[in-house]
């Protein structure tokens, strides 16, 4: 797969840049209320209580603030943070041995958790459920279980795709989140927010044109203020107004939608190809030659959001406002 600009998923720049980005406390994290509010409220009940935070599962695609929220979640409850993830965790005893290193009321952040190894769940469901680990200890017949307490602590765990975690383990989260994509408003104060760190003067309406083509996510509103900083600094005096973020974002190819030359390239073939659907997932995956995991996991959750493509039984859509958007006249019902 290419790098897009607009892509939610994170490169190793992206990495180096968000820690500075990352907001730390519940009050700084922007938009999301819903999530907030219900995180306040169990944050401060916990807190009265005395008690480690229930576990809490954080789903929603890439770069909306999953690993960000996990931290601000340790900094308001006043705890340390364990960063790994489901791949980075290969035998049972890795995650035992960093299980048993928590101090009372960590907490243990598992991103990708869906990519879990199964044996290694199973380490993590008397963690979770009864804070303990059970060891086997001995080899053959003599071999016996011994049970180890562990101090209590919080797991958070995020994921991208809440459907591909098994039953067991998403049953024993007592705090399940939705992040949903960003409204324009939320993504305008995020880059006027990111702006105020980096130190550069933005226009209010500049800062509103980059967030309404960042596809409702943070990452992408961040990166597309990196990348028009630049041009503005090369181009201009450092400040960004709107007629040079305009400019800025034509020459990266991001549309006044946020959309890119894949978008388009997949739209226009089911227009041409397939008069607009219905036509299958796979069917679309042989035409345009990626794979159709990719197709749905990737391009079209953001078309399907701003209502490009339809998903129904008999396969996708394409609808009258896409066909508007990339020029193309709607066929009319006769
Ligand atoms: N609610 C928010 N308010 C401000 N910035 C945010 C928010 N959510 C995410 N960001 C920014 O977007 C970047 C990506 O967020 P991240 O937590 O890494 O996403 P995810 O883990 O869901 O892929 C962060 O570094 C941060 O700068
Ligand atoms: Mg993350």
């Amino acid at each position: 797969m290419e790098d897009r600009v607009v892509s939610g998923e994170s490169t190793s720049v992206d990495e180096q840049m968000e820690l500075s980005l990352r907001p730390q406390t519940l009050d700084s994290y922007i938009g999301q209320h819903k999530v907030k509010e219900n995180l306040r409220i169990f944050i401060e009940a916990a807190k009265m209580r005395e008690e480690s935070l229930d576990h809490v599962l954080l789903y929603g695609p890439p770069g909306l603030g999953k690993t960000t929220l996990a931290a601000v979640i340790s900094t308001e409850m006043g705890v340390n943070i364990r960063m790994t993830s489901g791949p980075a965790i290969e035998r049972p005893g890795d995650l035992a041995a960093i299980l048993s290193s928590l101090e009372p009321g960590d907490v243990l952040f598992i991103d990708e958790i869906h990519r879990l190894p199964r044996a290694i769940e199973e380490v993590l469901y008397p963690a979770m459920e009864d804070f303990c680990l059970d060891i086997v200890v001995g080899k053959g017949p003599t071999a016996r279980s011994v049970r180890l307490d562990l101090p209590p602590f919080t797991l958070v765990g995020a994921t991208t795709r809440s459907g591909a975690l098994s039953a067991p383990l998403r049953d024993r989260f007592g705090v399940l989140l939705r992040l949903d994509y960003y409204d324009e408003q939320s993504l305008s104060e995020i880059v006027t927010r990111s702006a105020d760190l980096f130190e550069i003067e933005i226009d209010a309406t500049a800062a509103n044109e980059m967030a309404r083509r960042s596809r409702g996510t943070p990452r992408i509103a961040n990166r597309l203020l990196r990348r028009v900083r630049d041009y503005a600094q090369v181009i201009g005096d450092g400040d960004i107004t709107l007629q040079l973020s305009q400019t800025a974002l034509g020459l990266l190819q991001v549309d006044p939608l946020g959309l890119d030359h894949i978008d388009r390239k997949l739209i226009e073939n089911m227009i041409e190809r397939f008069r607009g659907g219905p036509v299958g997932l796979d069917t679309i995956s042989a035409s345009i030659g990626e794979e159709s995991m990719t197709i749905e996991d990737v391009y079209e959750p953001y078309l399907m959001q701003i209502g490009f493509i339809q998903r129904t039984p008999r396969g996708r859509i394409v609808s009258a406002l896409a066909y508007e958007h990339f020029g193309y006249a709607y066929p009319s019902e006769t």
